[in-house]
């Protein structure tokens, strides 16, 4: 072939345009530099057993056999089966952006059912997408204009930063949540952020919550969902609420979506204001089907997203499969009860593997990754130290866990490890990485403290002594 060259890059730079040659994609940042880490030398148990093992990639493989066995025992909703494809030639030319009504009925009962049946949507004005990476594009392109910004209660998903303003022009503004508060978000910061904005010229157009967190697995609590919903409704601003891993809830307590809070008696919330961003990527494990939703409950941006979708329709075929299968009421139950039983235990198993060499993480109950404190792993309480952490952690420990200045984390030395993306025991790998790393840094900083206690020959004591130790090690006090 030979017409694709790499050489030329800066000559063909001024042949494209600048949306799609500037760095909104957001490609180089640690975040994806981690994936590359991982590309380039990946674990293989048998094959690559040195290799680095994927910590970054927030996917939801621990359910699977129950999709296949679905699948097998019904063929006919594959299509491009024997038994399907008396349907073939009706859904090869299904196109209409408004969606199969099947498939919309479907997804909206799927969407009660991942919020334990008690949040109710109305299949009408669920507007398909290509993934929640598309449907967040889409409803900024519905909201915003160029220019205009939207708050975002960080730390949050690196993603937003390519999604909502690649693409679109609009800006993020992290809205800084503190370990202090265990990261929850607070009437006070929402507010200040908003009027440092607003006096610095700067149209603040909405809010952007994700609920459950990614990074944090956290879920927000209804009094505070109600204070974000008077916040949107007194400032006029549109509330997108991204509930993409409502279904991945494991423990108490029970997860509250916003339109739960909205359908409560005598609120006066604008519900117009109000926009649910949803995909089946986390909550089934089907990332590669590309299915997403955003639900409106303003009728104007139902149907300017819905002519919108154009750009993002869900195959046909998809939307065939999953109508039959979101529809299967038993198979969802189980599905739903069973994937939050597995991704407890894994977190479980994961956290106290953790513990065990005194490393802890944030309280959390849902979600596919933990939130990892290592702030007293740090040289210093600065960015350059997190990530001179995060470089040891990938090139020497082969494990590719995500620094907390990837989503904007305002405090140094957290860090986002996924642990729903492998089997048993590639996790029971990744821990006894850990350990390892955590034992040598112990030898270290013991050396370290033989070497400045020698003079006094007092290494006893001095190991005793709180004071004395490094206020940034929690190894040196971790149990063997
Ligand atoms: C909070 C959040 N929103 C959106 C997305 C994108 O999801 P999708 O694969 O459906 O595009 C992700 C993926 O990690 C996410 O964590």
């Amino acid at each position: 072939m030979g017409f694709v060259s790499n050489t030329n890059n800066n000559n063909n730079k001024a042949l494209l345009s600048k949306i799609a040659t500037n760095d909104g994609h957001g490609e180089n940042s640690p975040y994806f530099d981690g994936w590359k880490a991982y590309e380039t030398d990946p674990f293989h148990r048998t094959t690559n057993p040195d290799g680095v093992i994927q910590m970054g990639l927030a996917e939801n493989q621990l359910c699977f056999n129950l999709i296949e066995d679905w699948i097998r025992r019904n063929p006919a909703a594959s299509i491009c089966t024997a038994e399907g494809v008396s349907e073939f030639r009706e859904v090869a030319l299904f196109q209409d952006y408004h969606g199969l009504p099947s498939f919309r009925h479907a997804i909206a009962k799927f969407m009660e059912k991942a919020r334990g049946g008690k949040a109710r949507f109305d299949p009408d004005r669920v507007v398909m997408s290509g993934g929640a990476t598309g449907a967040h594009e889409l409803i900024t392109f519905c909201v915003a204009d160029p220019g205009d910004a939207f708050l975002v209660p960080s730390p949050y998903y690196p993603g937003f930063d390519r999604d909502l303003r690649w693409r679109t022009g609009v800006e993020l503004i992290p809205t800084p949540c503190k370990s202090s508060d265990d990261f929850k978000i607070t009437r006070e910061s929402l507010e200040s952020t908003f009027e440092d904005a607003k006096s610095s010229g700067i149209n603040v157009k909405g809010l952007l919550i994700t609920n459950p967190s990614n990074p944090l697995g956290t879920i927000l609590d209804r009094e505070t969902i109600r204070d974000i919903l008077s916040f949107a409704t007194e400032k006029k601003i549109h509330l997108v609420c991204d509930e993409i891993y409502a279904a991945t809830v494991f423990d108490k307590p029970e997860f509250v979506s916003v339109s739960e809070v909205l359908d409560e008696a005598n609120t006066t919330f604008d519900r117009e204001l109000v926009h649910i961003i949803y995909s089946l990527s986390k909550d089934l494990g089907v990332p590669g089907f590309r299915v997403g939703v955003v639900y409106s409950y303003n009728d104007d941006v139902v149907r300017c997203a819905r002519k919108m979708s154009s750009f993002g329709l869900v195959s046909s075929q998809t939307q065939r499969l999953l109508s039959a299968m979101l529809s299967d009421e038993e198979f969802t139950s189980n599905f739903i009860a069973e994937s939050a039983r597995r991704l407890c235990s894994r977190r479980k198993a994961f956290t106290s593997g953790l513990a065990r060499v005194g490393i802890s993480c944030l309280e959390a109950n849902a979600g596919l990754f933990c939130w990892m404190d290592l702030r007293r792993l740090l040289r210093e309480a600065t960015e350059e130290a997190e990530m001179e952490l995060w470089r040891m952690i990938v090139s020497d420990v082969k494990l590719n866990v995500s620094p907390g200045s990837a989503f904007h984390c305002a405090e140094p030395g957290w860090f986002r490890v996924c642990f729903a993306n492998m089997d048993d025991s590639t996790m029971e790998v990744a821990l006894k990485r850990i350990r390892t790393f955590v034992f040598r840094c112990r030898k270290r900083w013991q050396l370290k403290l033989r070497l400045s206690f020698s003079s006094s020959h007092r290494l006893e004591d001095a190991s005793m002594t709180p004071g004395v130790m490094s206020p940034r090690s929690p190894l040196v006090r971790a149990a063997t």
